[in-house]
């Protein structure tokens, strides 16, 4: 299969999750461009068989480049079997009031753009206190207490479930 990954990462979580799923993916033979959505991302053709899109949440929102990616490749992102992976911390536990948010904050990015994938995953992230700058560590810092999270902020903290991405990576691949 010809397969494009897009996605959008502001501390990096996003694109590793990214370039996990182009190498699992290669493995399984396939063939991967995997694209950040503000380097000029190559615009979707009717050549891919499989396009993954990925984002991750800041302040209840996705980073704006992916939905103008999905925004202006619509039209042939409906037309392809796509899926999207969302990530978050909100998907690393198990709070009803986050989780439907979460999904609140997913559907309006579908809707926005039109797009309707074939499968949503929702990715637990990480927090990446050494990345963050003074302002972030203390806003991430409250909200990891409030959750019950690591509010040490002298090391980083990762959720992803590689495991089940490889699921919903071979989901994706079985057409
Ligand atoms: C400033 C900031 C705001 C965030 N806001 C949210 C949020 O509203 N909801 C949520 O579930 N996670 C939130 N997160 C957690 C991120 O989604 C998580 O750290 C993710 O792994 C980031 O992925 P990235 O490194 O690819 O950008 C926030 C993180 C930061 C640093």
């Amino acid at each position: 299969m010809k397969v494009l990954i897009i996605y959008g990462s502001t501390e990096g979580q996003t694109r590793k999750i990214a370039s996990f799923l182009k190498e699992e993916a290669e493995k399984r033979g396939h063939q991967v461009t995997l694209s950040d959505a503000t380097d000029n991302p190559p615009a979707l053709t009717a050549g891919y068989d499989l396009v993954l899109i990925g984002a991750s949440v800041h302040a209840h929102k996705y980073q704006t480049a992916v939905s103008h990616y999905i925004k202006s490749n619509a039209g042939v992102l409906n037309k392809t079997r796509s899926g999207f992976f969302s990530v978050s911390l909100a998907a690393a536990g198990d709070d009803t009031e986050d989780w439907k948010e979460l999904n609140e904050i997913t559907n309006a990015l579908l809707e926005e753009t039109g797009w309707k994938p074939a499968h949503i995953e929702q990715v637990a992230g990480a927090l990446r206190y050494t990345q963050y700058d003074f302002f972030k560590k203390f806003i991430m810092r409250l909200i990891a207490k409030r959750h019950g999270r690591p509010a040490d902020t002298s090391g980083d903290y990762e959720y992803t479930d590689w495991a089940k991405l490889k699921v919903f990576l071979e989901k994706m691949l079985k057409n």
